[in-house]
């Protein structure tokens, strides 16, 4: 798979330190790159690590465009368990980003608000690098197992195991938000290059499936086999079936 670059880092810490220095050669290439962000604990320490070069002056964000994967649907933007609310705790309240975008959880209709986001993404020039988690259903933002992979930014269901992994985050399993929006498939391939992150033993199997499994709608992931640019950076434990 030439196409896939394949980083196994000793642990958590080398990774986030290994993707904040393949997104800080990205924007010393084009400062004006459009970032596609991720949340969930996967990234957090890489966005720790991005705050850290910046506030050292080594990074600089100030020509960057940024587009969320997804969001809870409905949700405000002042719920703790907002994206939202995840990227300014986490990047977006400490790094000068000029432009950020994050799908709407308020939005009146949600139909629209995904034609829009879509639109703008298209607008934007498309996403140079965008940064991916993985579940452990080998869904890529919120695109959950599937008979068809689904393409643009559309509104969806969670799915169970999803709802049940992401329990963790809330006060109980009742009150995670049973929507959500998120970029598509083809949104996500249409991005010019792509670092998929993981970490911990959980993620063994789905990361081994993603990248060397069959290519199906029933893993979301495996998709990115058919990216022409793919980075993966895994810690020894999530790593352990493919080195
Ligand atoms: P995690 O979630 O980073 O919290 O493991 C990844 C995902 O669900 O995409």
């Amino acid at each position: 798979m030439s196409n896939v670059k394949i980083f196994v880092e000793k642990d958590y810490a080398a990774l986030s330190r290994r993707s904040a220095q393949i997104i800080k050669a990205r924007l010393e290439e084009k400062a004006a790159s459009v970032l596609g962000l991720a949340t969930g604990s996967t990234p957090i320490g890489t966005y720790e690590e991005l705050v850290r070069l910046f506030n050292a002056g080594e990074i600089d964000f100030s020509q960057v465009t940024a587009f969320n994967l997804d969001e809870y649907f409905p949700v405000t933007k002042e719920n703790n368990q907002s994206y939202a609310y995840f990227m300014r705790k986490n990047l977006f309240g400490f790094v000068n980003v000029k432009e950020t975008n994050i799908p709407n959880g308020e939005a009146k209709n949600h139909e629209t608000e995904c034609a829009e986001y879509e639109k703008k993404i298209a607008a934007s020039g498309g996403i140079d690098l965008q940064i991916l988690g993985i579940g452990n259903n080998g869904h890529i933002g919120f695109n959950e197992p599937t008979d068809v992979f689904p393409s643009v930014t559309h509104y969806v269901e969670l799915d169970a195991s999803t709802i049940k992994a992401n329990a963790r985050f809330f006060a109980n399993e009742s009150e995670v938000p049973r929507h959500a929006i998120t970029m598509g498939i083809k949104t996500i391939m249409q991005a010019k290059k792509i670092l998929l992150l993981a970490s911990g033993a959980g993620k063994a199997n789905i990361i081994r499936d993603a990248l060397f499994g069959a290519i199906t709608p029933a893993n979301p992931s495996s998709v990115l086999q058919l990216h022409h640019d793919v980075t993966v950076i895994v810690d020894e434990d999530a790593g352990k079936f493919i080195c």
